[in-house]
């Protein structure tokens, strides 16, 4: 059912964790599976120099997390902006259909702490 990449994302995910003091912070979740998501950024120079997930949820939505922060990791927020919701399954090899949601999950985060980092921007939290 899942490709070789979802599982070795969901059983050694990459960037687990929490980031103390993140600049844009992101959570996002899913009302009918009830699985939850928050995506930590940091940011220099514009782009996210440090990103870490944390994740309540399935393991497609483990693999996606642990995936959208490859995806993000040194990119400029402008491109960080531009992954989108596919994006992260096609760089998995795919999922299965049911499990497409899990992977809104993952992008939306991401959209999420970009939005909050530049909601905070110059100001002090
Ligand atoms: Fe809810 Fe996967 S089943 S995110």
């Amino acid at each position: 059912m899942y490709s070789e990449k979802v599982m070795d994302h969901f059983r050694n995910p990459r960037n687990m964790g929490e980031i103390p003091e993140a600049d844009g912070i992101g959570t996002v979740g899913n009302p009918v599976c009830g699985d939850m998501m928050t995506v930590y950024i940091k940011v220099k120079d514009n782009r996210i120099d440090d990103i870490k997930f944390k994740t309540f949820g399935c393991g497609a939505a483990i693999a996606t997390s642990s995936m959208v922060t490859e995806l993000a990791k040194g990119k400029t927020l402008e491109e960080a902006e531009k992954i989108g919701r596919s994006d992260v399954a096609d760089s998995l090899g795919g999922l299965p259909k049911v499990k497409m949601h899990c992977s809104n999950l993952a992008a939306d985060a991401l959209h999420a702490a970009i939005e909050d980092y530049e909601k905070h921007k110059g100001t002090k939290r």
